[in-house]
């Protein structure tokens, strides 16, 4: 496993559409591990493969940021010389090949921010419910209804396999102060 480089916006790699899966082997293995390792260090809730420069299908999504707010658990596994540590609450979830069949037309808001367009975050109104099948590391198909924070945030994820990240789907005007700001930072850094 290894953390790779996240790419950033504008960098062109990020507007490619992504290929399906068709090989469920070691190298998809290797990818979704390095992928968990990328995001867990950077840190993040969701990341798409195109975002490390591989354009598959591939989405990795936790919601839980691991021990963020998180109170110490004593810990009596090793007899003998206990201590506390804090409990891990990882809830790693791969979607390959996704995709979405039915649509709410209810819609959420959710402040959005994304590892590839650093500290930058906007407010972006999806569906609030989708349904939606995907294949697992096995190639396994999957199908359910999703709600909440992960319908947003694997619809964020879904887009960067068609190219598209989430300063796409707010205003011109915002998305060019958006694009200033991050500029600035970066200057500043
Ligand atoms: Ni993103």
């Amino acid at each position: 496993m290894a953390i790779r480089t996240i790419i950033e916006i504008p960098n062109p790699i990020l507007k490619q559409v992504s290929a399906p899966v068709e090989s469920f082997d070691d190298d998809l293995r290797n990818l979704v591990a390095d992928m968990f390792e990328t995001m867990y260090d950077a840190p993040g809730i969701g990341l798409a493969a195109i975002q490390l420069g591989v354009a598959l299908r591939v989405l990795v999504i936790d919601l839980q940021p691991e021990d963020e707010g998180a109170e110490p658990e004593v810990c009596t596994a090793h007899e003998g010389h206990e201590h506390s540590h804090l409990p891990h609450r990882r809830e790693p979830r791969v979607f390959i090949n996704p995709e979405i069949f039915n649509f709410s037309e209810e819609l959420a808001v959710y402040n959005e921010g994304c590892l590839s367009v650093p500290e930058i975050y906007a407010e972006v109104e999806r569906p609030s419910r989708i349904s939606a099948r995907w294949q697992d590391l096995d190639g396994q198909r999957h199908e359910a209804e999703i709600d909440g924070m992960l319908a947003t945030c694997l619809q964020h994820e879904m887009d960067h396999l068609e190219g598209i990240v989430f300063l796409d789907r707010i205003s011109r005007l915002k998305r060019q102060m958006a694009i200033k700001k991050l500029e600035k930072m970066r200057k500043a850094a």
